[in-house]
């Protein structure tokens, strides 16, 4: 028998269309995005995380000569913030990627291995973390949760 999921995930226009707090970390994660380390891949991302206390957390990526020691921006920024708040809930992470001088409008979607690592704060805090990724211009995509761009997820429960 063949099954389907069913993914959603809201297409936001552009960034005139997203409400105050989506717009201020839009702006975080873009000036972060500033600070990507992308010696090797030319890609800067940048990544903001909104905590329920209203604190907004960023990070971009880091790269390495040794290539797989490096890290996305989002686990850079995820990992940091369960670092240092590891009681205060994560509402929101946005996510904004392209090559360094491109004008790129294509929404940048976080990788399986971020996908894998936001999904154990999720499950952690047990309340989703809605999820927004885009370029520096045009469509926002954003999601409910994690889960929507992890089908079959695996966490814990199966542990
Ligand atoms: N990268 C991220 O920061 N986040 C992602 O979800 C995808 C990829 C970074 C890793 C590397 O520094 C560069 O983009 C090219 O893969």
């Amino acid at each position: 028998m063949e099954k389907e999921f069913k993914i959603t995930f809201e297409a936001i226009s552009n960034y005139d269309s997203l409400d105050d707090t989506e717009k201020k970390l839009f702006d975080a994660a873009k000036k972060i995005r500033e600070n990507a380390y992308a010696a090797y891949s030319h890609f800067h991302v940048g990544c903001a995380i909104l905590l329920e206390n209203g604190e907004i957390i960023t990070g971009s990526n880091q790269e390495n000569a040794a290539y797989p020691s490096g890290l996305c921006a989002e686990r850079t920024t995820i990992f940091w913030t369960a670092a240092n708040f590891p009681d205060v809930k994560i509402k929101k992470l946005f996510v904004i990627g392209a090559p360094k001088d491109a004008v790129s409008s294509t929404p940048i979607p976080p990788c399986g291995a971020c996908r894998q690592s936001i999904l154990e704060y999720e499950a952690k805090q047990k309340e989703g973390i809605e999820i927004y990724f885009a370029s520096l211009d045009g469509e926002i995509y954003k999601t409910r949760s994690i889960r929507d761009l992890l089908p079959f997820s695996f966490d814990s429960s199966y542990l």
